[in-house]
């Protein structure tokens, strides 16, 4: 649709929901940083769009608006862009000429199944409530559906069929809620679902080692063929998880890996830096390990 569209001539707006999506689509940003959605929201918030900037003419320009991931943003979100858009377009917005965004054309891709808004310390409930479905611009979508699924390749649907239930369907019956729950033990309600057996790598004695063997089959003879790696990869619970599937497969490859080093050091507003640098010595910053931050160090 974008290149369709872009080959008219026509404008274009693409954003998503995270910076990973939007990573991975043409001249995108994420859809706070492009429409200066606040961080702070509430039923009235706004965004910080001012008439006569170019922001605001790319959007008059615009004949579409593509956002993805749109489940995975608070109702209010949209609801704060749904208000600028009207003061943009001078449509108002309540009234019998109310237009929702004011009258641009919206395509939210994204599946509710999936990632729902993150609200801290809250249920299932305030989760749903935050949702785009609840909000009073839902009445104004028009829901179509791909139902091809274009992540597993059919060949490897079919071979993993389990009693009539392959891997697709069975993931689209969680998703559905379809799947029976079980309980994890008595008094308990049944809140979790199990996994056929056909879907499981059976790696008792070897997770990292069978895991390994079962994606990256025959490595040896295909670890320097770029094609090969580009087809294959294993997503981990944990960040540890990764770190040790990597010095695994790392140990396979002959040869010596580069090993790369990270530079910690500590930044303080402190009246007694020595004494806290005596506290938090290198060594032991070189020991932290985040989310989105490096290990402190990494073989290649
Ligand atoms: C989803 O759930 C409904 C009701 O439980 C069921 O009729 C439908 O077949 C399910 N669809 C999938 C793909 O599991
Ligand atoms: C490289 O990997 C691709 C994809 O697995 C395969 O089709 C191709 O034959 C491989 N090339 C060589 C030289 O082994
Ligand atoms: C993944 O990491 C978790 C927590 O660090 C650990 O309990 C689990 O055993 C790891 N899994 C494998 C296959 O190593």
């Amino acid at each position: 649709m974008l290149a369709h569209l872009k080959e008219l001539g026509k404008v274009v707006l693409v954003v998503a929901s995270s910076g990973i999506a939007a990573t991975l689509l043409p001249d995108a940003s994420t859809a706070h940083s492009r429409f200066k959605i606040p961080l702070e929201i509430d039923h009235a918030s706004s965004c910080n769009i001012k008439k006569g900037t170019p922001l605001a003419q790319s959007i008059i320009d615009a004949a579409l608006i593509i956002w993805d991931e749109a489940p995975m943003v608070h109702r209010l979100s949209f609801e704060a862009v749904d208000r600028a858009f009207c003061d943009v377009m001078n449509i108002p917005f309540i009234g019998q000429h109310y237009r929702p965004f004011g009258g641009k054309l919206m395509l939210l891709g994204g599946d509710f199944r999936q990632t729902l808004p993150v609200i801290a310390d809250a249920g299932r409930e305030e989760s749903v409530d935050a949702s785009l479905t609840r909000s009073y611009l839902w009445n104004f979508c028009n829901v179509l559906s791909l139902i091809q699924n274009m992540v597993v390749p059919s060949s490897l649907n079919e071979r993993e069929s389990y009693s009539g239930m392959n891997f697709v369907d069975w993931t689209l019956a969680v998703g559905n809620g379809s799947v029976p729950g079980k309980a994890f033990s008595d008094n308990q309600p049944p809140d979790w679902i199990e996994i056929p057996q056909s879907l499981l790598i059976d790696a008792a004695s070897e997770p990292i080692q069978t895991t390994a063997s079962q994606i990256y089959t025959d490595f040896m003879a295909h670890f320097h063929n770029v094609s090969y790696l580009t087809e294959r990869s294993i997503i981990t619970p944990t960040n540890r998880n990764v770190t040790e599937l990597n010095s695994h497969m790392l140990s396979l490859v002959p040869g010596q890996p580069r090993i790369y080093f990270r530079s910690d050091t500590l930044h303080t507003d402190s009246a007694d830096p020595e004494r806290l640098e005596a506290e938090y010595p290198t060594e032991f910053l070189n020991t932290l390990s985040f989310n989105g931050c490096p290990e402190h160090q990494i073989d290649l």
